[in-house]
């Protein structure tokens, strides 16, 4: 090999190599950096909520779940698993159910979430509410306005032809106290007074 000797490529090669390591580490530590930047901090975001616009100001890890019940002072919204077991969570977001203990509050600005403080109207309760009170649809209650807003939005999506379709797509909603007779009675009365 003229002029080069194996062992200078390879010293060369070895720089090189050391040279990109330490520029993608430098590259990896600028951008977290920015990430920490970004998420240091509690943040002041914007949630409409029951048609009511509300700015809690909170860390980014924040679920919508605790936003709710601990910034913004909805209660009605409960806690069961707090890991998307249960239901008792469950809120409507642009009309589709949410459980809203797997999901971020800053994820849903921008979007509609009811509660269930927000079914009532003029003091009036929403026809499913009415249902559950009508078919003795809860014992302890918990689960309650989880069951109660996914039947809304089950009521919403047309699942409700049948007992079986009703059982079926209230499952994600568990009920502790086993009212689940009573549950499918309330939802079914409720699609049959339209
Ligand atoms: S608390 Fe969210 S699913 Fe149980
Ligand atoms: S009524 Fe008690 S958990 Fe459902």
């Amino acid at each position: 090999m003229s002029g080069t000797s194996r062992r200078t490529v390879l010293k060369a090669g070895a720089a090189l190599a050391a040279a990109t390591a330490t520029s993608a580490r430098a590259e990896s530590a600028v951008a977290t950096g920015q990430a920490a930047a970004t998420f240091a901090g509690p943040t002041r975001i914007s949630l409409k909520v029951n048609g009511e616009v509300h700015a809690p100001l909170l860390e980014p890890r924040v679920t919508l779940l605790d936003a709710l019940r601990e910034r913004i002072g909805l209660t009605g919204t409960k806690k069961g698993c707090d890991r998307g077991e249960c239901g008792a969570c469950t809120v409507l977001v642009d009309g589709r159910r949410v459980k809203s203990c797997l999901t971020l509050a800053v994820m849903q600005q921008g979007r509609e979430i009811t509660t269930i403080e927000g079914l009532a109207r003029e003091g009036r309760l929403h026809p499913v509410q009415a249902a559950f009170i009508d078919n003795d649809g809860l014992q302890c209650g918990f689960c309650t306005p989880g069951q109660i807003m996914s039947a809304v939005a089950c009521l919403q999506e047309g699942h409700t032809g049948s007992d079986e379709e009703i059982r079926e797509w209230m499952s994600g909603n568990l009920c502790r106290c086993a009212c689940y007779p009573n549950i499918v009675a309330s939802v079914r009365q409720a699609a049959e007074h339209g």
